[in-house]
């Protein structure tokens, strides 16, 4: 060993370690003049470690102080000396080395630092723009590396749960064919195939249902995906799934092994403890209570049906709704009429509105009935019908949107999480799983005019011989189910169809035609043509698992090397142009307008 090698991390040392003659190596974190005694902060990943540079101790080398004066904010140095223990009243409790520091020998420079643009804290005060260019700097930030590690120990524990239960590892190809998720490919030309291109795959999906044809029986992967869509806190084009497929199984034995698995995870991996089992919510339930597909359990704050005195009131907005097939649904916030003015109902009717809610009724309850802005309509027995249906007492605040169902529970369910977060009925350590299953097999999408897979279009009907989707297609469920926590869709699966004449069948009821079912799916369906075993799975998304895990509100925050909303990694500047050389290699021009 080197003699600048270091022999303990700066997490280390320890009072039983007094005396002991070691070397440090790390960053220098800060550096405080006293006058002829230097303190200086040293960082790694393991802790942080006090140094003394003091001329009058016994060992010093010479000349040590004034050379150590001259360090600066994240020089990188080995630092030998002795340990001894620091004074009772000199002692930082906030700190695992904080009863010792390191009387210091000798100092050698690895490399100096330029001044950093940030300070290396815990809290990040800088904009994100200049921590994602300088990523490098950032991630010497003690909560990026603890969100890092972590991020290591529950996918090693994950992996260890799965190898228990006889899943096999595999990884599938990422220059591949187009894979329907509902985003965009990234697209990569060939070039010994000129005017081809690859697709990176949006999930590694079909290729899992080939492995379960194969016989392979359990599969899983810790696989990259890629997606060209809208970026969001919870979306990146280039993101991790734990993504795994089992042969022979109906949904509770994949729910069932999921659940082991993410108690296994946050167990093994996090030290957090999960119950089980997680409540299962049929889809039309979780829309009817919370108006949405990936409730937040953390808060009650249900959605009130109240149609059936709306269908007869004197208030037009909520009769009219009735007549038209709607609903009026509301929400009792108890204990809150008094805290919400004009002002916030504005507030909060301007939220329902980015929703697609014309308008939000309120009412306030009081001792002598009902005041606000539907207060005219709900005098008498009609107020008393009004607080009878909503459970609604003195003090209470009432909400409402009449509109189309699907209006009503979108803007509702927004609503609902928004008065959930403002009102601090969110508890940030709770982890408040739920399955929601059965979902619709089909989705009207209003702009084309067509209907869409709701899932994906490998996802099975929970009716195998249904013959017509085209009658009734909103009711048709499929057997498709998300894994949710805390609001945030974590997970997506289903059973699988496993035969070719349903998956066709499918396929043309998507407007797919024989032609493209074969350039698109023709491996696919001839696989199920030797054999197929009935079979499921599902793929949670690794970011936003341990993104929630940690209580982080983005997954920029668990990925190393994360891009922007606009697709971009700032510190690589990537993607860039490239030489025309290497366009015509490829067989490709391009269109796009040059760049100032
Ligand atoms: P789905 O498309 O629902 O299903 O994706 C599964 C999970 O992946 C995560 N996810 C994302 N995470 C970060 N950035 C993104 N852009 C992004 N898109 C999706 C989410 C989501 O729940 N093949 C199917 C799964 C299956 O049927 O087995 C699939 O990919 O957490
Ligand atoms: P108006 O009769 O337009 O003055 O509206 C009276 C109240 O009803 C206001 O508080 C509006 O925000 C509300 N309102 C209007 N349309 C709707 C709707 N579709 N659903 C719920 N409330 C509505």
């Amino acid at each position: 060993m080197a003699s600048w090698q270091r022999t303990h991390t700066c997490g280390e040392l320890r009072v039983g370690d007094a005396g002991k003659t070691v070397v440090l190596n790390g960053w220098v974190e800060n550096r405080r003049d006293h006058g002829g005694v230097l303190f200086l902060d040293l960082r790694d990943r393991y802790g942080t470690t006090q140094v003394v540079v003091d001329d009058q101790r016994q060992g010093v080398a010479a000349g040590l102080l004034e050379r150590a004066t001259r360090l600066g904010a994240e020089d990188c140095v080995a630092i030998a000396g002795e340990v001894v223990t620091r004074d009772p009243d000199k002692v930082n409790p906030g700190r695992a080395t904080g009863e010792v520091e390191l009387v210091a020998h000798e100092v050698t420079i690895f490399s100096e630092a330029d001044t950093p643009p940030f300070e290396i804290v815990d809290e990040a005060e800088a904009n994100e723009e200049l921590r994602m260019r300088k990523r490098f700097l950032d991630l010497r930030r003690r909560p990026m590396q603890s969100a890092l590690i972590q991020r290591s120990k529950l996918v090693q524990a994950v992996r260890s749960f799965l190898a228990s239960q006889g899943f096999v590892e595999v990884e599938t190809p990422v220059l591949t064919k187009s894979t329907p998720e509902g985003a965009r490919d990234y697209l990569v030309p060939s070039r010994v195939n000129p005017g081809s291109f690859y697709a990176l795959p949006q999930s590694p999906q079909i290729f899992k249902q080939l492995m379960m044809i194969s016989g392979l029986d359990r599969y899983y992967q810790i696989a990259r995906c890629f997606r060209d869509e809208d970026l969001r806190a919870d979306r990146q084009p280039e993101f991790s799934q734990i993504d795994l497929e089992m042969s022979f199984v109906e949904e509770d034995d994949v729910l069932d092994l999921v659940e082991g698995m993410v108690v296994a995870g946050f167990r093994d991996g996090l030290g957090v403890e999960v119950p089980r089992p997680f409540p299962r919510l049929d889809y039309a339930d979780a829309q009817r209570r919370y108006g949405s597909d990936k409730p937040d359990l953390r808060f009650e704050l249900e959605l009130i049906d109240v149609s059936e005195l709306a269908g007869k009131s004197d208030f037009k907005v909520f009769a009219q709704a009735i007549a038209d097939g709607g609903q009026v649904k509301g929400l009792c916030v108890p204990g809150q009429a008094e805290n919400f003015s004009r002002k916030d109902i504005d507030g909060l009717t301007a939220h329902v509105g980015e929703y697609g809610a014309r308008g939000l009724a309120w009412a306030k309850i009081t001792a002598d009935g009902v005041t606000g802005s539907i207060a005219k309509f709900f005098g008498g027995a009609a107020g008393d019908a009004l607080i009878e249906a909503t459970g609604a007492a003195a003090g209470d605040l009432l909400l409402f949107v009449a509109d189309r169902t699907e209006v009503v529970h979108r803007a509702l369910g927004a609503l609902r999480v928004r008065l959930g977060a403002a009102l601090g009925l969110r508890d940030p350590k709770e982890f408040r799983f739920c399955w929601v299953t059965s979902f619709p097999m089909f989705e009207f999408h209003e702009e084309r005019g067509t209907w869409d897979s709701a899932h994906h279009p490998f996802t099975a009907p929970d009716d195998w011989e249904l013959e017509d989707y085209s009658k009734d297609t909103a009711k048709i469920r499929s057997r498709a189910y998300d894994l949710v926590l805390n609001g945030w869709e974590l997970g997506s699966g289903s059973i699988r169809i496993h035969r070719p004449d349903v998956q066709q069948r499918v396929f043309e009821f998507l407007g797919i035609s024989e032609e493209e079912q074969q350039s698109k799916f023709g491996f696919l369906l001839d696989a199920m043509r030797y054999g197929a075993p009935p079979h499921g799975g599902i793929a949670l998304g690794l970011d936003r698992l341990i993104a929630m895990a940690l209580g982080h509100d983005s997954i920029r925050d668990v990925i190393a090397f994360p891009k922007t909303t606009s697709a971009q990694d700032l510190m690589c500047e990537a993607p860039s142009t490239v030489a025309p050389e290497q366009l015509a290699e490829l067989h490709i021009m391009s269109q796009a307008p040059k760049k100032p």
